[in-house]
């Protein structure tokens, strides 16, 4: 747990931080990569969707008719930062398969390190759903700022940023930007480098995803 910041959890299960360690290794090939970013999306995802709204329904079971709790409330957006983002999807579609998916395309510009904006298509009514944004890397907090600020203006409220990797600037900056957002983190790192990648990190989360390097 991190308690500079209301908003943010830091997960501390040893699963995810092993899992983590899978993914740091350069020599951790782009197949088993991608299975243990689904991995760690399962668990974190867990965490992000503690806060399911709930409703008592009927349910006859072998022994007797009793009420039980089932989801409640518009379904869910699940929205991954692309690319890398899209790694974290099925591991979330695992635990709740009827979340719409929505898209927004960002890179970073590698000379000034500021998010551009290539791509958006978001699920109809976001201001009724949970929104749950995805990336891994949470580096300089531009791209996690940006990608909420855009789903805000298209009338988002309801928002949880999930990451794998945070470098504490970037989780600074995101949670001052977006006090109203609960960003729920695998782990945290010790700094950028002057390429703005974290230390000690994985490298290039899209490009190892996506076998591109
Ligand atoms: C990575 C990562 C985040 C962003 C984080 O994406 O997946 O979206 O960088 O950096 P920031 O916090 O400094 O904005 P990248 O721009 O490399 O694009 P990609 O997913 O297409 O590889
Ligand atoms: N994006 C990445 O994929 N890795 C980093 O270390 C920083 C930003």
């Amino acid at each position: 747990m991190y308690n500079n910041f209301e908003n943010v959890l830091i997960c501390d299960h040893p699963l995810v931080k092993h899992k983590i360690t899978i993914l740091r290794d350069k020599n951790t090939g782009t197949n088993e990569f991608r299975s243990v970013v689904s991995e760690i999306s399962m668990l974190l995802g867990y965490e992000a969707l503690r806060d399911l709204p709930l409703k008592d329904v009927e349910v006859e079971t072998p022994i007797e008719t009793a009420m039980c709790p089932t989801l409640d409330g518009e379904t869910p957006a699940l929205v991954p930062i692309l690319r890398a983002g899209l790694g974290m999807v099925d591991g979330f579609l695992r635990l709740l398969p009827t979340a719409k998916v929505g898209h927004i395309g960002l890179a970073r510009n590698e000379e000034t390190f500021e998010p551009e904006e290539y791509y958006c298509k978001m699920p109809k009514d976001l201001g009724q759903r949970k929104i749950f944004v995805v990336d891994p890397m949470l580096a300089t907090g531009g791209s996690g700022a940006a990608a909420i600020d855009f789903i805000k203006q298209r009338g988002g409220k309801d928002i949880t940023f999930v990451c794998i990797i945070a470098a504490p600037v970037g989780l600074e900056v995101l949670a001052k930007a977006h006090p109203d957002v609960k960003i729920i983190v695998g782990t945290l790192d010790r700094e950028l480098n002057d390429k703005a990648y974290i230390c000690p990190g994985l490298g290039d989360a899209g490009d190892r995803i996506f076998g591109t390097l």
